[in-house]
């Protein structure tokens, strides 16, 4: 039996400058350090995958992919403030991953803070493991944090 699609089940489409102010909403409610609308117009610019995240009734999320060669570079993966716990987060990872894989990527890699608990999580939870450092990546309320660099084969 061939499994049926729900119409209304989250799907992947593509970022266009014409969807920046809905993006920009989400993400300065949930980021203290957002990204630039000057930010997602360079990643659309240089050909980066820039993934909205949408069911028929709403804009729940995005992702930013960077290609290397045969390495996928997670950029921003967002969820809506009011749409989060409910799994949407996991379902847009593995969405990504898999656009990635069909692209030929061999692996995903990703930076987080060590103080996102709910990002690191949800990473954990999809696989991902720590493979580095990066010692004062993000800016922080009191100086830098640093950057745990997770990756996982696709
Ligand atoms: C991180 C984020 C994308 C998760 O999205 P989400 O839709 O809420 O996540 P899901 O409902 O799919 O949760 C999947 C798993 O992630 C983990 N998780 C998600 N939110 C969590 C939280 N607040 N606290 C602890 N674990 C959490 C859990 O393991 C969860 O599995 P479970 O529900 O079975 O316990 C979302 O919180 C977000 O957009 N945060 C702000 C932006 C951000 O930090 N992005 C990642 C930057 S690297």
């Amino acid at each position: 039996m061939s499994a049926v699609l729900r119409p209304d089940a989250p799907r992947l489409a593509p970022m266009t400058e014409g969807d920046l102010d809905a993006v920009l909403a989400i993400e300065t409610a949930i980021y203290p350090f957002p990204w630039t609308r000057g930010n997602f117009l360079d990643s659309l610019a240089a050909g980066y995958s820039c993934w909205l995240f949408v069911s028929d009734a709403a804009l729940l999320g995005y992702a930013v992919i960077m290609f290397a060669v045969d390495e996928a570079h997670l950029l921003n993966l967002s969820i809506a403030r009011e749409a989060q716990r409910r799994g949407h987060g996991a379902q847009l990872l593995a969405a990504v991953e898999d656009s990635a894989h069909g692209h030929g990527a061999q692996s995903m890699l990703l930076e987080v803070r060590p103080s996102n608990m709910a990002g690191r999580a949800l990473y954990a939870k999809a696989g991902y493991q720590q493979v580095g450092l990066r010692r004062g990546y993000y800016p922080a309320a009191l100086g830098r944090e640093d950057a745990l660099v997770l990756a996982r084969k696709l």
